[in-house]
């Protein structure tokens, strides 16, 4: 079994990323095999419905796509952008979702294996209403199993420690429970359950 962790920022300093490595660190001291992947690495153009019709989906879209069947559960962490996800998230998400091998609707890949979402801000809130969007997005609009344990995590530029781990023991314990609890679904109902 194995877990994929990313976020839906590329900035250097992005909360969400240090989310995400928290959440890679805590699978690992789990014993689980864990990869944290960072979407500077997986660039795509804006969707445009031209573009996919002159060239397909971008070559970075299938990579995602392929990097994601390896995985029996993925954890996604958030940041959050006028109340809602941030384009890029959207944007790779939706650009997988038009992936497709022959007979396929695209959204095999988010139907056979399990996710987690999380979330970091500045705020008050800690994005807990990007999550709001991510989770129907997720559960709705891809058809994917969407555990409902998550972790929103405000006042980002002060809850990390220099090692990653958060601050808050309360928030660092939910974290751990979040990874836990994607690691058992992941067992369960990933590819490989
Ligand atoms: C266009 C834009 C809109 C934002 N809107 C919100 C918001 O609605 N709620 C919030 O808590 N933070 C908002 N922020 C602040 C982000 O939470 C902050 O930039 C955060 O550090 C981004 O995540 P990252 O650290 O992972 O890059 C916004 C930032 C930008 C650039």
């Amino acid at each position: 079994m194995r877990l994929l962790f990313f976020a839906g920022a590329t900035r250097e300093g992005s909360y969400n990323k240090k989310l995400a490595r928290l959440g890679q660190h805590i699978a690992e001291a789990n014993g689980i095999e864990a990869v944290f992947v960072d979407l500077r690495d997986y660039p795509m153009p804006i969707y445009d419905g031209d573009l996919e019709a002159r060239e397909g989906p971008p070559e970075r879209a299938r990579e995602f796509k392929a990097l994601l069947c390896e995985f029996d559960g993925v954890f996604i962490a958030s940041p959050e952008y006028n109340s809602s996800v941030t384009p890029l998230l959207k944007n790779t998400l939706d650009w997988v979702s038009r992936v497709r091998e022959k007979g396929e609707t695209g959204l095999e890949v988010f139907k056979s294996r399990v996710f987690a979402i999380s979330g970091a801000s500045p705020g008050y809130y800690g994005a807990m209403r990007s999550l709001l969007t991510l989770r129907q997005i997720l559960t709705i609009g891809l058809g994917a199993l969407v555990i409902p344990e998550q972790i929103a995590v405000p006042r980002a530029m002060d809850a990390f420690d220099a090692d990653g781990s958060l601050k808050d023991k309360a928030q660092q314990e939910l974290c751990k429970s979040v990874v836990e609890a994607l690691a058992v679904a992941a067992r369960k109902f990933g590819k490989s359950g």
